[in-house]
Parts: structure tokens; C-alpha cells; sequence
């Protein structure tokens, strides 16, 4: 079975000619994190990473929570699309759909992933109490996720420990940051490496950690937005 996408180029081979991509294998490393400051291209990115799933892991299916319902028009139609206030039923219907399976009433076992668009906005809105179980919905499938092949992206401007259950931070093993990091930011999500990441990033550029390495990314060029959106609404129908 299929459990590797490509996610990002490496930077410094770019820089040399060189084309190498960093992947992540879903069944390693089962969760993901995209940050960055507004227009650093978060969701440019979160869409690559949600077609390559939808075109090279099969029977795979994907849920989009946008928040900011701005990003994702051309997918509409799709039931597996959930904006502003509609947020929360997203989140509940992917994580009832994880218990069946983690309780055995669902045998299924194909490939789901959660995609979480602006987090940060989204607790922001919701009352203390929506925002506690938001919290134990994710910090469960983040710790239980694996098993039952269910995945998450969370993608945020501001990386911020009371958004996490304590220990999710940690379950989030690929962690990409475009544009230049806060201080804070470096040192909640780089840790080991925040001294390491002195390189000026931009739009579309910036570094990866797999918790074991650091490397400099940058994010490919879309030629065919036609075929990006065919295959993320084929997910998102999934
Ligand atoms: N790698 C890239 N190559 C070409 N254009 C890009 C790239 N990344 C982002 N863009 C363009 O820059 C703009 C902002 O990108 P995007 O919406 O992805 O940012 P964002 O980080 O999600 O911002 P926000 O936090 O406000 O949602 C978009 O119009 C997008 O098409
Ligand atoms: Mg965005």
C-alpha cells in the first residue's frame, strides 16, 4: 500500500539544479502541521499536499475545515467540505467517523486525513467549551489516529500551546514553517533547531523538521491548477 506523498523541494539542492523532494510517509509519521504568517502560502501548500494524497493514495478521502471559507470555493459541491460555523460539524462527523473505526464497528481501513485551515481563527471563535472538545477530538486522533489510518494536517498563522492538549505538539512530526518565524514560534515548534534557522524565507520558502533534521524547503510550482482542483475535489467527495 501507498502511505508516502512528496510534500516539499529542498531548498539548498534547488539552489544547486538539483530537484529532491522531502516526503512524508503517512504510516511513519501519521500527522502534519503547515504555519506561517497571512499570505506566507499555508493553504497554497496545504493544497499540493491534499491532491498528491487524492492522486497517489487510493481510496483516499479527504475532510477540509476552512474556517475563513475563502480558499476552497472551487469545491463547493463537495460533502466532505465544511466552512466558517460549519467548522464544528466537520470535525465531529471526521471524528465519529474515527471512533467506529477505533471502536470496530468500522473494518474499513482506508486512507482519511483532516485538513484544519487556520486553527488559530477557529478556536478563536467558538465558546471555551466547543473549543475543549475540539481539543480532546484532535488530541484523540492524534494519539489514536495511526491504527485506524486517520491523519491530520493543522495549519495555522500562529503556532500557540493553548491550542494543543498537552503531547499533540509533539505528535505532529512534520512540521513546515514558510516566511520567517517568530522567536516564539522557532522555539515552540523547532526547538532542537530554532538557532539553526537563519536563512531568509519568503513567500513559499522556509524549513522542515521530521523532529530528526532541519532543511530548507520550498514549495514547487502548481502548472495545472485545473488538475490540482480535479484531484482535491475527487478527495473531498471521498
Ligand atoms: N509557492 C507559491 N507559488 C506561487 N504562488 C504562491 C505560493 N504560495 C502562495 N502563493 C500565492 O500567494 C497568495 C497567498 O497564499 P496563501 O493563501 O496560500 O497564504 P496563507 O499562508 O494561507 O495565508 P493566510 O494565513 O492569510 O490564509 C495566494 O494568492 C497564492 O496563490
Ligand atoms: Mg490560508
Amino acid at each position: 500500500m501507498q502511505t508516502t506523498t512528496n510534500l516539499v523541494l529542498d531548498k539548498t539542492l534547488y539552489n544547486r539544479g538539483l530537484i529532491h523532494y522531502h516526503k512524508i510517509d503517512w504510516d511513519k509519521t501519521p500527522h502534519m502541521t503547515t504555519i506561517g504568517a497571512s499570505g506566507t502560502g499555508k493553504t497554497f501548500l496545504n493544497k499540493l499536499i491534499i491532491a498528491r494524497v487524492s492522486m497517489k493514495i487510493p481510496n483516499s478521502s479527504i475532510t477540509v475545515l476552512d474556517f475563513k471559507a475563502d480558499d476552497y470555493h472551487f469545491a463547493r459541491s463537495c460533502k466532505n467540505l465544511y466552512e466558517f460555523d460549519k467548522v464544528q460539524e466537520g470535525l465531529e462527523a471526521y471524528y465519529q467517523e474515527f471512533l467506529l473505526r477505533q471502536q470496530g464497528r468500522d473494518t474499513d481501513r482506508s486512507f482519511k486525513l483532516l485538513v484544519i485551515e487556520e486553527l488559530g481563527s477557529m478556536m478563536g471563535y467558538f465558546d471555551k467549551k466547543v473549543v475543549e472538545s475540539m481539543k480532546m477530538m484532535i488530541a484523540n486522533i492524534t494519539f489514536m489516529g495511526r491504527s485506524v489510518n486517520f491523519h491530520l494536517l493543522v495549519s495555522t498563522q500562529r503556532p500557540d500551546t493553548t491550542y494543543f492538549k498537552a503531547g499533540v505538539r509533539d505528535s505532529l512530526g512534520v512540521v513546515i514553517a514558510l516566511g520567517s518565524l517568530s522567536k516564539e514560534g522557532k522555539s515552540m515548534m523547532f526547538n532542537d533547531f530554532k538557532d539553526e534557522m537563519t536563512e531568509a524565507q519568503g513567500q513559499g520558502s522556509g524549513y522542515l523538521t521530521n523532529g530528526v533534521e532541519l532543511y530548507s524547503i520550498k514549495v514547487p510550482h502548481v502548472k495545472d491548477v485545473a488538475k490540482l482542483e480535479h484531484y482535491i475535489k475527487q478527495a473531498l467527495n471521498g
